[in-house]
């Protein structure tokens, strides 16, 4: 092995070419392997890190066939170091897909395909002439039938109603699926809590945001979140997780935290080094995703004014974020004008809270904005006098929202 290590209890940070490291690791020795190599991008990947440095690593290929034939020697290598009751997680995307799975499938045998996960993530990049690419695959095998995952659970959807969850399920004569009744034709239900649905093989978990804690400026480095995901569902604490193309050292950060062993490889120098001093102190930014589900982020947007979030699903207006001037706004369907939206509520100042929004909807150049009155809002007995005039804000009440664009078009056009 290369001088160039650092061995700990807990770990190896090894540098050096993977293909000849593979090589001199004991057969059966990892219980798990996460995989994420050059994805053919056929460019320098860059970036500049935290001091302005910039980091770099290199992704450029004869052809398809040399890019083939290391990911397949890669992999033979891999599946020798790998425990029987091992698996790998190996990461690519549109680029290389297709012919990662046909290889994965020749080294560790379709009888061994578990998921294909897509991770998906909001992230814009230019525009192009296809549409926005915002997954990237996971090919996740086992070497044998004989590892075991360990189950993760996620909420409901918000559709589902968890109570219809706790009731028994028989099957009738037919042998569908049916509600279990007791001897007096009551459904029987559980009483019980359920854990929630287990998870899918469709990860939305948000890539790495410019001021993350975790971000050290090594380009397509992934997040800690992720690799705690692989590491809890195909390892045990204790276990040894391998990294084959380690980059920053996201999968070791994540097997350090998670309690288990590590041993990551990777050719570059710079590499090596953050993956170091990333170990010296593992860190992970939470994400507010992540840890609550997408739909949670409503209650981010609308905080716990359920009154705002039925009205703007009446309307379909589209909620403007952390604006305390204008609540969202609507697509007109009798112009293409667009007008503004303010919900005012009983904790409202009116004279001030009329003039925030004026001046919000003037500056985004709105031509129309309307001031939705709540009911909360209505029992602090004002009159219509003195709600403030702007020639083109219109007030309605919260019982009229569904005819929103009819009361703008009388407003418009009073005749
Ligand atoms: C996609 S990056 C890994 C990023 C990493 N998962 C992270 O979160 O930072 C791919 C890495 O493979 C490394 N690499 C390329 N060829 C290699 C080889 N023959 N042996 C070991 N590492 C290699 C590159 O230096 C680069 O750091």
């Amino acid at each position: 092995m290369k001088n160039n290590n650092e061995l700990n209890d807990s770990g190896r940070v090894i540098k050096g070419d993977c293909l000849e490291i593979l090589a001199s690791l004991p057969d059966e020795s990892v219980d798990l392997v996460y995989v994420d190599p050059p994805f053919f991008t056929q460019k320098v990947q860059k970036l500049l890190n935290k001091e302005n440095n910039l980091t770099t690593y290199e992704d450029i290929w004869k052809n398809k066939d040399e890019y083939c034939s290391w990911i397949r020697m890669l992999l033979i290598r891999l599946h020798n170091v790998l425990k029987e009751t091992g698996a790998v997680y190996f990461h690519c995307d549109w680029r290389t897909t297709h012919w990662v799975r046909n290889l994965l499938d020749d080294v560790f045998s379709c009888r061994n395909f578990r998921n294909e996960i897509i991770w998906i993530y909001r992230r814009w990049s230019a525009a192009s002439n296809a549409l926005q690419r915002s997954h990237q695959t996971i090919c996740f095998y086992s070497k044998s039938d004989r590892h075991k995952i360990s189950n993760i659970f996620e909420d409901y959807s918000p559709m589902t109603n968890p109570d219809q969850n706790w009731q028994g399920r028989a099957r009738d004569s037919h042998g569908r699926s049916i509600y279990k009744k007791d001897r007096d034709g009551n459904i029987e239900a559980y009483g019980k809590q359920k854990k929630g649905v287990p998870l899918r093989d469709v990860w939305d978990i948000p890539y790495l945001n410019p001021n993350a804690k975790e971000r050290v400026g090594y380009p397509t480095q992934k997040p800690v979140e992720l690799l705690e995901r692989i590491i809890k569902i195909s390892s045990e604490a204790g276990d040894t997780v391998l990294d084959p193309c380690c980059g920053s050292g996201t999968a070791l950060v994540a097997a350090k935290l998670s309690g288990r062993k590590y041993i990551g490889i990777d050719i570059s120098e710079p590499a090596i080094s953050v993956t170091k001093q990333r170990l010296k102190n593992p860190t992970v930014s939470r994400s507010y995703v992540t840890s609550n589900g997408r739909e949670s982020c409503s209650k981010w947007i609308y905080g716990d004014n359920d009154r705002k979030r039925a009205i703007f699903s009446v309307i379909r207006a589209k909620p403007v974020y952390r604006n305390k001037n204008l609540d969202g706004f609507l697509n007109l369907s009798f112009s293409n004008e667009v007008a503004g939206i303010k919900i005012l509520d009983n904790t409202a100042d009116i004279i001030t809270s009329t003039e925030g929004f004026f001046n919000a909807i003037r500056k985004r150049n709105y031509k129309y904005g309307v001031v939705i009155k709540t009911n909360s809002f209505i029992q602090q007995n004002l009159f219509s006098e003195d709600l403030p005039v702007y020639t083109n804000i219109l007030y309605i009440d919260g019982s009229e929202v569904e005819r929103i664009e009819d009361k703008l078009l009388d407003f418009i056009n009073p005749n």
